[in-house]
């Protein structure tokens, strides 16, 4: 039998397992479980075993899983034929299977639909002759590498996204994310770094979430008021940590108002630490401010539970177990409203049980061998 914490930890962990109830979104608990892509998916067929292992993360208490990103229907989407797709037949009934299993468990779950952009090299399968895409043809360090994208194709990717919502809905999501994260196409359109087009899309920062609201119309008029859209946001661009779209509160707030009208129902923020202030002068964090300014519900993450950040998982290391009475904190004051956890369930898929039970002295630390098998 484990030992239980007792004590303030114990009983502030209740703030992770309250109810949620938002307006088109009611959750058990405020656990995410983040998107990570794994890979397992051949051909872009998520199989059996990605079920059983999404699955499993409901059947232990998680609230809502975003699938790893999966891929809307656009040749250059993807460079890597293992990350799921999300059209097609064959992708979208092992989507299926996904969803019902975590029904079944009593859990919920949205897809996170994806476009990796400029971030594909040239050549990758499995299209290789289609020529990667973006606002202006630029590598995330600003290099030429293509033409930039002509409005035609941005119109016709818009419209994928919009199918892909529509697919989400009719095979039993509960919802759809869209990655605007990280450098990836929705986000190469926000960054000033990627997005040298004079054109509609391009601008200033209000002018560059043209192709992001786009987008979220198109997802809002496929998928009628009720189903959720949640729009996940970075300042941070992979390779490019010190970036930031919004350079104070007033910025963030001229961003975020045309997502807001577009129909976003929730942002979820990335960070890689949750505990880092936005800007100077206050605690908030990302989810804090953009919670503060729009007035919607957000979910935030960043190394939850753990004393390192997660990239360091892709050069090998390792994180140790760490307390998380200041996360239950910022959630008990209404800083956010849901917590995601990445690494922490991706090694250990009891992790929100364990949390749940205040069996904390079960807690693994997260080795980096993880990313290598589906559990
Ligand atoms: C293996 C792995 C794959 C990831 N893939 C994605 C992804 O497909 N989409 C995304 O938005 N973030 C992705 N991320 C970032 C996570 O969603 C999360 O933001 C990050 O791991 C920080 O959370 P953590 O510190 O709890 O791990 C990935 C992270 C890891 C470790």
């Amino acid at each position: 039998m484990s030992k239980k914490v007792d004590g303030p930890l114990t009983q502030a962990a209740e703030a992770l397992f309250k109810p949620f109830a938002s307006e088109k979104l009611q959750l058990s608990n405020r656990v995410v479980m983040a998107p990570m892509t794994r890979a397992h998916s051949p051909n872009g067929v998520p199989g059996a075993d990605v079920a059983a292992y999404y699955r499993r993360r409901a059947e232990n208490g998680v609230g809502l899983i975003v699938t790893e990103g999966t891929i809307i229907d656009h040749p250059a989407g993807t460079g890597n034929p293992s990350v799921p797709s999300f059209h097609g037949e064959a992708p979208l009934e092992g989507w299926a299977r996904v969803v019902a299993g975590v029904h079944e468990a009593g859990g919920k779950i949205v897809p996170q639909l994806w476009h990796v952009g400029m971030t594909r090299p040239n050549g990758s399968l499995p299209n290789p002759e289609a020529p990667s895409v973006g606002p202006s043809g630029l590598g995330l360090d600003g290099q030429k590498i293509n033409e930039p994208l002509s409005v035609e194709e941005i119109e016709s990717i818009v419209e994928a996204f919009g199918r892909a919502a529509a697919e989400a809905k009719r095979i039993g999501f509960d919802g759809i994310e869209l990655h605007g994260a990280h450098g990836y196409l929705i986000d190469q359109f926000f960054w000033e770094q990627t997005n040298l087009r004079d054109d509609l899309y391009g601008g200033d920062l209000v002018s560059r979430t043209k192709f992001a609201a786009d987008i979220v119309k198109a997802c809002r008029s496929a998928v009628g008021e009720d189903f959720p859209i949640i729009l996940r946001i970075s300042q941070w661009k992979s390779g490019f940590y010190e970036a930031k779209l919004a350079k104070t509160p007033e910025e963030l707030r001229q961003f975020l108002t045309p997502l807001v009208e577009a129909g976003v129902d929730i942002f979820h923020c990335s960070t890689r630490r949750f505990w880092e202030p936005e800007f100077a002068g206050s605690d908030l964090n990302l989810a804090g401010w953009v919670k503060k300014l729009t007035g919607k519900p957000t979910i935030t993450v960043g190394s939850v539970g753990l004393d390192g950040e997660f990239n360091g998982a892709f050069r090998g290391q390792s994180s140790n177990v760490t307390e998380i009475g200041g996360l239950l904190e910022r959630l008990e004051r209404e800083e956010f409203d849901l917590v995601a956890v990445g690494r922490s369930l991706l090694a250990d898929p009891s992790w929100a049980a364990k949390v749940r039970d205040g069996r904390f002295d079960e807690l693994q630390p997260f080795k980096a061998e993880a990313l290598q098998t589906l559990f």
